[in-house]
């Protein structure tokens, strides 16, 4: 694979010095920032606006032990039992120990939680939990409330700079060190040197033709990060979520219907009206997510239907506008009332359970590398990831990072190494390669797998990526289809490799 994908004079382009450079504004991202030392400039990356990022999307909460009724050790098995047996231990009992400190942190910057008529933080409940223990904001709309707090502290900071619409191309290393990155802004090209470049560029949804991950969750970082040298693991874990509104369309995101109504008493049914998740799981309805996705993609296949429903019909109009005001309103949008309807859902992409391999700081194989939120893999989601564990794990992690690079201040080096290749002058058809990769994770990189449509998606992707690698990149879209189809080769080849049935790699001929 080519290290690079700008190809130009990089002696020309314009450059600019941080301590730290965090690519991606979601929460991992902006946490992170907010808990470096004070002293130290940084530079925050956002893609597009901040209010696009997977994290603004994120609706059902954060897990964490915050009431009396609950252990650290509850929330540790409940973890590890949903990572079917694959969660690194270490990880988890470092964000099941650590996490609620980082609540109290985020309750201290006044991130809007909501509460109990008694005044504590009102906890509900998601798949795979034995105990109440999700926080959220708005009702449904965690993410947005928590993004649109840290960033209006980073605003004020003197030492953050908030840096919106800056598209990562590559990071520099210099003998084995992060260096920088090379970005591209509306005024073209420029390096950012730094000696500390923090991956948090969240999910690859884009890479499957329907995910509830926004537009841009192209795995930017992941790519840049392995065409750096960095190690990826877990790459073959995609969890699919169960519930997204079935709303097919051209764009590829899919709205979705948090967890958190059926935590709330929601029942899913099939096509024909008939509950059907009685037998599959003594969790039922509230199985972990990969247990659900499985059982609807069965049930659709037995009723040939194209979708199953969420009932939350037992609940009154007040309760629901008041506990989903997001998803009571999408949802009026499409004509469904949802005290009176049933919701239409399907399972599509939704989460990464792999991404760069990190150690508990955060920190990658490539020294001043370090990758937090979904681009990283922590280890603590193990082969599926326990609901709302992620925001928790963008915060401790995040945390973590940060307080490892406020001890550990590496000097800044500009002698990195670059190198230009001989580019071919090329006219691939972009939206029909990305149209291509998407339906070959949908069909063969799915929620149900076989070694022989693996290994033929390998094949074909792989084809694909013969094909870019020497060409020149004009556009910031062939980037994009260039990362998407260096990340849907490393998923292909992780779930060749793995020839076992396990968590949300589910082989149906192992
Ligand atoms: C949801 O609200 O169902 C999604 C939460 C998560 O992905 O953990």
């Amino acid at each position: 694979m080519r290290r690079y994908v700008f190809n130009g004079n990089i002696e020309t382009l314009k450059r600019e010095y941080y301590d730290v450079i965090i690519v991606g504004s979601g929460i991992a991202g902006l946490y992170t920032a907010l808990n470096l030392d004070k002293k130290l400039r940084c530079a925050v990356l956002s893609k597009a606006e901040i209010e696009k990022s997977s994290s603004w999307l994120a609706q059902g909460g954060i897990a964490a032990v915050v009431s009396k009724e609950d252990k650290a050790q509850c929330h540790f098995h409940d973890t590890i039992v949903a990572g079917a047996g694959l969660c690194d231990e270490e990880s988890v009992k470092v964000l099941v120990n650590e996490g609620p400190g980082d609540i109290q942190q985020l309750m201290a910057m006044n991130v809007p939680f909501d509460l109990s008529e008694e005044g504590d933080l009102h906890i509900t409940r998601e798949g795979g939990h034995t105990r109440n223990r999700i926080v959220h904001c708005g009702g449904d709309a965690t993410g947005r409330e928590t993004v649109k707090t840290l960033a209006a502290i980073a605003s004020t900071r003197s030492n953050i700079s908030l840096l919106e619409n800056v598209f990562l191309s590559d990071i520099l290393t210099s003998q084995d060190k992060a260096a920088g990155v090379i970005v591209a802004d509306k005024d073209g090209y420029k390096v950012m040197v730094s000696p500390n470049v923090v991956i948090s560029t969240g999910g690859i949804g884009q890479v499957y033709a329907h995910t509830t991950n926004p537009i841009g969750a192209t795995g930017d970082g992941i790519a840049a990060a392995l065409r750096a040298g960095a190690n990826v693991r877990n790459m073959e874990f995609i969890q699919f979520h169960p519930t997204a509104f079935y709303k097919p369309d051209e764009s590829g995101q899919s709205f979705l219907i948090s967890e958190a109504v059926r935590g709330e008493g929601g029942i899913l049914r099939n096509i024909q009206g008939e509950c059907f998740m009685k037998g599959k799981h003594p969790m039922k309805d509230l199985a972990p997510r990969d247990i659900v996705t499985r059982a609807i993609a069965e049930e659709m296949i037995k009723t040939n239907g194209k979708y199953v429903f969420v009932d939350i019909t037992s609940k009154s109009e007040e309760f629901l506008v008041k506990r989903f005001p997001t998803i009571f309103n999408e949802c009026k949008k499409h004509g469904i009332n949802i005290s009176k309807q049933w919701i239409p859902v399907y399972p599509v992409q939704h989460y990464l359970m792999g991404g760069i391999a990190v150690n508990l700081h955060s920190m990658t194989n490539i020294k001043g590398l370090y990758v937090t939120g979904e681009s990283s893999c922590t280890g603590v989601h193990g082969a599926n990831r326990l609901a709302s564990n992620s925001l928790l794990e963008c915060m401790v992690f995040g945390r973590r990072c940060a307080q490892h690079i406020n001890k550990n201040k590496h000097e800044a080096s500009y002698d990195y190494k670059f190198q230009n290749i001989t580019v071919e002058n090329s006219n691939l058809d972009i939206t029909h390669l990305k149209k291509t990769i998407k339906h070959i994770m949908v069909q063969k990189g799915g929620i149900a797998r076989n070694g022989t449509g693996l290994r033929e998606g390998l094949e074909q992707v792989g084809g694909i990526l013969n094909d870019l690698n020497i060409i020149e990149f004009k556009t910031r879209e062939s980037i994009e289809l260039f990362n998407i189809a260096i990340i849907a080769g490393a998923i292909l080849e992780a779930a060749v490799a793995r020839n076992s049935n396990v968590g949300a790699h589910f082989r149906m001929d192992a």
